[in-house]
């Protein structure tokens, strides 16, 4: 392991899941600075920043190398999938994440799909599609809800939960005839709508080894009650005790330990995050999708639950010493409500100033959205502004304190909804449920 404060870590990309990175490897032991590209308005000091976008692989290998960078910790899945972990490696530059051959599992649904069903993890059934004649013909003979799915990346948007053949047809038709998704949509995977509520399970893997970290339920939709469109997460809490320590274990039998060894099978020496999307259904827990990044918000609720030295773990997985880091988490629980722009997500508001003055202490606001302008005066600047956080005992208490400090931080058009963690807080009989 590396002395005391000796690393130069560069975290790449510029959303709430990084502002989370840089904060906690600034804390680690092992680290002397924190660089971050690009970053938003809440990683200016003690952060390095730099204008480095994180799909621009050339520049963040020339940014890595000039500021003699030892650990590079990737936040989105974009720059893996691009290869950045393997151009890094070229300049010996080690980096926490998946090589471009480990991330198609998030960059192809129907690669991910062929490994599940040939190692006979459970899954939605499926069928694939290039022609949109053969595609809308399935539907037309098939029930509803089904769900059609671009196969590549489309930034989130690439899943259409169709309840009707209308909207089965019109997904089918922006995809293959309009192209509305690039060569990410010219085939596509329709699958079996599954019944049940929806968990995520983050992973650590390097090879055969594995941990897994707090589990975790994000809430998807725009709207309170899990109404109108998908976005990227409008809030999340940990743990999911509807993922309760039976079902954990069934979940790793059934579902991590069988994935794990197929990607060491099928040759692709997996190192990084595996974040799988789970449905628990009457029938079991079954895989929705893989992701091969930490989830956000997720991960401005789970790492901070961790005992564990977050640095050291990644550089443990990178190093294949992962089983030499025992996985510590706290006793406690989080949650972390979203605060978006208006109309995300949708075309959005930007540029409209934010008040931090008021925020309470004890809670964490991680910045999402957001820039400095040319007065150093912190703008909304996407359509996930911020990410108001809370640890606590239990789960009313983190609600409380989160909610009542995002009643104190102020922008025109600040979005949320108000029922991050309720289905939970029911289940317990809490009144604020
Ligand atoms: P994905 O990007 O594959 O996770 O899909 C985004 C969201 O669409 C998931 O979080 C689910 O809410 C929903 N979804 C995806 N696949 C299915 C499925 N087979 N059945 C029901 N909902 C699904
Ligand atoms: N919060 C969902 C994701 O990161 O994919």
């Amino acid at each position: 392991m590396a002395p005391e404060k000796s690393l130069r870590v560069l975290v790449v990309g510029g959303g709430g899941r990084e502002h989370t990175l840089a904060d906690l490897c600034s804390r680690s032991p092992l680290c002397r600075e924190v660089h971050i590209a690009p970053g938003n308005g809440g990683t200016g000091e003690p952060f390095h920043r730099h204008a480095v976008a994180a799909d621009d692989i050339d520049g963040l290998v020339h940014l890595a190398d000039t500021q003699k960078i030892d650990f590079v910790v990737i936040g989105p899945e974009v720059p893996l999938s691009l290869g950045l972990v393997d151009r890094l490696a070229e300049k010996g530059i080690p980096a926490y994440g998946p090589t471009a051959k480990g991330a198609r599992l998030e960059a192809s649904k129907i690669f991910t799909k062929e490994i599940l069903e040939k190692h006979r993890i459970p899954t939605a059934a499926s069928a694939t599609f290039t022609e949109a004649e053969a595609a809308l013909h399935y539907v037309r003979e098939g029930s509803f809800p089904v769900v059609i799915k671009a196969d590549g990346l489309a930034a989130g948007k690439g899943v259409t939960v169709a309840t009707s053949l209308e909207e089965a047809e019109k997904a089918i038709k922006e995809s293959l005839v309009d192209g509305v998704f690039g060569p990410s949509g010219e085939e596509l995977l329709i699958e079996e709508c599954l019944i049940g509520e929806e968990a995520s399970i983050h992973l650590i893997v390097s090879g055969e080894d594995y941990v897994i970290l707090p589990t975790s339920q994000d809430h998807k939709r725009i709207g309170e009650g899990d109404t109108g469109p998908n976005t990227g997460g409008m809030g999340a809490y940990s743990p999911a005790e509807l993922v309760s320590p039976e079902i954990l274990q069934e979940v790793d039998e059934l579902i991590c330990r069988p994935s794990v060894q197929a990607l060491a099978a099928e040759g692709l020496e997996f190192k990084g995050t595996l974040y799988i999307g789970i449905m628990l259904t009457a029938q079991g827990p079954k895989v929705l999708e893989f992701n091969v990044r930490f989830g956000d918000p997720e991960t401005q609720i789970i790492l901070p639950r961790l005992e564990t030295d977050l640095l050291t773990l990644l550089v443990a997985c990178q190093q294949g010493r992962l089983a030499e880091v025992p996985l510590r988490v706290k006793d406690n629980t989080s949650l972390c409500v979203v605060l978006a722009a208006e109309g995300y997500p949708g075309s959005y508001r930007k540029g409209d100033p934010i008040d931090l003055s008021q925020v309470p202490t004890g809670v964490t606001v991680y910045h999402a959205g957001t820039k400095e302008n040319d007065e150093g005066q912190i703008v909304t600047a996407g359509g996930r502004v911020l990410g108001v956080c809370a640890e606590a005992e239990t789960l009313e208490e983190a609600s409380r304190k989160a909610y009542a400090a995002c009643d104190q931080i102020h922008f025109s058009g600040k979005t949320l909804r108000r029922d991050i963690g309720a289905k939970q807080l029911r289940r317990q009989g809490s009144p604020i449920g």
